[in-house]
């Protein structure tokens, strides 16, 4: 009998053990989430890298939300370069992940990988940018932000300004000159933002009023925006009326090079960027930029909740956009003590 009790108890110990140590590393989450297998979720996440104070916003949302819901975050930086995302999508199936996210830095060339993803039954949710892919089935969900509508925002918030002020061209002329800063090269952000504006003015019924003068990439970093506005200055300065940024980072750099050619940013040349991030607010507060539509960087308890959902088996939306707003700098001192990235 003694022994009988010994062997019950002993079994006993094992379960509870196998129970508590399943999985991959555990997440320091209250409470942990559990996969139609019973056991903790572990995603894996590709993050593109810091090159913007909206993405170091965009990575602690993911992670905080991943604490949050008690999900297994193994994350990974890919530096700025599409092969480590790709690596680490590989190492993800390797290791056996339950579901994998991803930021596709560009739009292109994630068929295979992602197709390796589907032969090993591991569902793929696709964050913040866009990816265009030969076969759609190739991921479960997309969660981010409307890039055309962005840029249409641009577009519509610096017409109506320029008219509200009665702005004249710099260089006497009868158009408003625009240089551009773009986003990184083949990023649907970067490609949809610039389409979303150039729609937008070519639909407008002043559209006569506005030439683009230059535009090219600043890579979404500040010291790339200072040094593509410093070279924009150099070969167009008195003309220049208007500065799009495809994000805030790059505007926060021009409005340095601005300075430093003895202009004044958010007057001589009018300033609007895409994030909404509080860096852009202050210097609105400041009177160097003028308006700054947003980019929500906040996608990560979205994500974590359609991931439960399709580890659970329901159905999702194929895309899903976050909310975002239009502020410009009037409303600058209100809204910024409310801010969260
Ligand atoms: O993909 C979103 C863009 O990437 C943000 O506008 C920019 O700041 C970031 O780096």
């Amino acid at each position: 009998m003694k022994k009988i009790i010994a062997l019950l108890l002993a079994a006993a110990m094992m379960i509870v053990a196998a129970g508590c140590g399943g999985g991959q590393s555990a997440s320091s989450g209250s409470g942990s989430s559990s996969g139609s297998g019973g056991k903790q979720i572990t995603m894996g996440f590709s993050q593109i890298g810091a090159e913007s104070e909206w993405r170091t916003a965009n990575t602690e949302s993911i992670k905080q939300a991943a604490k949050d819901a008690g999900i297994n975050l193994q994350f990974s930086d890919a530096q700025q370069k599409q092969e480590n995302q790709i690596k680490a999508i590989r190492s993800f199936i390797a290791q056996g992940v339950d579901i994998i996210a991803f930021v596709p830095i560009v739009e292109t060339g994630w068929d295979t990988v992602l197709k390796e993803a589907k032969d090993a039954k591991i569902p793929v949710i696709v964050v913040d940018r866009d990816v265009k892919l030969s076969d759609d089935s190739l991921y479960v969900a997309k969660i981010g932000t409307d890039s055309v509508k962005e840029g249409n925002n641009v577009f519509k918030w610096i017409d109506e300004y320029m008219a509200k002020e009665k702005k004249t061209p710099r260089d006497g002329g009868s158009q408003y000159n625009v240089v551009i800063l773009e986003g990184t090269v083949g990023s649907s952000v970067a490609i949809r933002r610039q389409e979303g504006f150039k729609d937008a003015m070519a639909k407008a019924a002043d559209a006569g009023k506005y030439n683009i003068l230059a535009s090219q990439t600043g890579e979404f970093t500040r010291q790339k925006g200072q040094e593509v506005m410093e070279s924009f200055l150099k070969s167009y300065g008195p003309k220049i009326d208007i500065l799009f940024a495809h994000n805030d980072d790059m505007a926060l750099g021009a409005i340095q090079a601005i300075e430093k050619a003895g202009l004044k940013p958010g007057k001589d040349i009018t300033i609007i960027s895409i994030d909404g991030v509080k860096g852009m607010f202050q210097a609105m507060i400041d009177g160097k930029a003028n308006c700054t539509v947003e980019c929500n960087p906040l996608q990560g308890p979205l994500l974590m909740e359609t991931a439960k959902k399709i580890l659970a088996g329901e159905k999702v939306e194929k895309l899903v956009y976050v909310d975002e707003g239009v502020f410009p700098a009037d409303v600058a001192a209100k809204t910024l003590p409310e801010r969260k990235y």
